[in-house]
């Protein structure tokens, strides 16, 4: 069976809509938890403005703090040319650039146009060329917009296309109030991936309305081999109202291990980092695993019936 790729984005799309900020410490400690997970990316912060998202303000003190696993890359998120150099800065492996496939979202956002943010990608492009540090680009609302609401498939077609065009190795599509629903994902994957043969594509989902998981199954009949999950299921754009916790990083591990795909986490490890997120958090976390227990763990019978 195919091999799977799981990305974490806990610390920056879990953190960023936090309630109270989480201390430092406490970012670089569940990093190094989930570096010893298996996961093939984790995106580490992002380097915004701290006035947009004062709660990942740290990202210089976390990138320097965490312990780095030669099998992970490590992420930062960015939306202008201050945030690359940031980042290289701070010896991330990848950047991952955001605009939204929505004008309205994008303005909300990043204060731009959609043309603007791009404009910025070339010169951001140009700047890493000589630094060894990867991009990719994610696409925002590509599955609908709480502003616009839907978006059509040509233009998320069209925007990826640019993002290839300007030399990223991937392209994500992130749906990023969870309005997508998986007969969408399936033909909107399948055509991104026919059109762009040489991008990796990663999925990102938001749980909003209940269809995460079937968008995953969705984007697996696509052929797509890359999900982007948050630990304990947190996350949110502070920029989107009613928006809502990502596909839990846990949950994902458990279907895809069920199903028999192999992705390289090991889903005890994780479990293990979820218990510790919800300790940095002090709330409960919208993830099920976590409180079910896995499908395989096991009850004694009652014990009218052992006797
Ligand atoms: N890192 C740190 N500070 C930055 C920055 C960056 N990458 N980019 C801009 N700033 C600072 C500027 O120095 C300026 O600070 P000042 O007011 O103290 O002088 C302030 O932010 C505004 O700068 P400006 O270039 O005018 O940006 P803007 O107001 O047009 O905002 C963004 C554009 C992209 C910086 C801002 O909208 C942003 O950070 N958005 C966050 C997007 C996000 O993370 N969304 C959630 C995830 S998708
Ligand atoms: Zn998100």
């Amino acid at each position: 069976m195919q091999r799977l790729h799981i990305h974490e984005v806990v610390t920056r799309d879990g953190f960023q809509i936090e309630p109270q900020f989480v201390p430092t410490e406490q970012k670089i400690a569940l990093i190094d938890a989930l570096s010893k997970t298996g996961l093939a990316k984790i995106e580490v912060t992002s380097f915004v403005s701290p006035q947009a998202v004062p709660n990942l303000a740290d990202a210089e003190a976390v990138s320097a703090g965490i312990a780095r696993n030669p099998a992970v890359r490590y992420v930062g998120l960015i939306a202008n040319a201050r945030g690359a150099e940031r980042a290289v800065a701070a010896r991330l492996d990848e950047v991952n650039l955001v605009v939204s496939v929505s004008e309205t979202h994008n303005r909300s956002n990043v204060r731009r146009s959609t043309d603007a943010s791009f404009e910025g990608f070339r010169e951001i492009m140009g700047g890493l060329r000589a630094t060894g540090v990867s991009a990719t680009g994610a696409l925002a609302t590509a599955f609908g917009c709480p502003f616009e609401g839907d978006v059509p498939a040509e233009r998320v077609i069209a925007l990826a296309e640019r993002y290839a065009a300007l030399g990223v190795s991937g392209v994500t599509l992130a749906d990023t109030t969870g309005m997508a629903n998986p007969r969408q994902v399936m033909a909107l994957a399948s055509r991104v991936r026919e059109r762009l043969p040489g991008l990796e594509v990663a999925l990102h989902f938001h749980n909003t309305r209940g269809m995460g998981l079937a968008n995953v199954l969705a984007g697996l009949q696509a052929g797509v081999d890359r999900y982007e999950g948050s630990l304990g299921g947190l996350g949110g754009c502070p920029f989107a109202p009613g928006a809502t916790g990502n596909i839990c990083t846990e949950d994902l591990a458990h279907m895809l291990e069920a199903m028999g795909y192999e992705t390289g986490v090991s889903l005890d490890r994780l479990l293990a980092a979820a218990r510790r997120l919800r300790e940095i958090v002090g709330h409960e976390l919208p993830g099920q695993v976590i409180k079910a227990g896995k499908s395989t763990d096991l009850h004694p019978a009652p014990a009218a019936l052992r006797a």
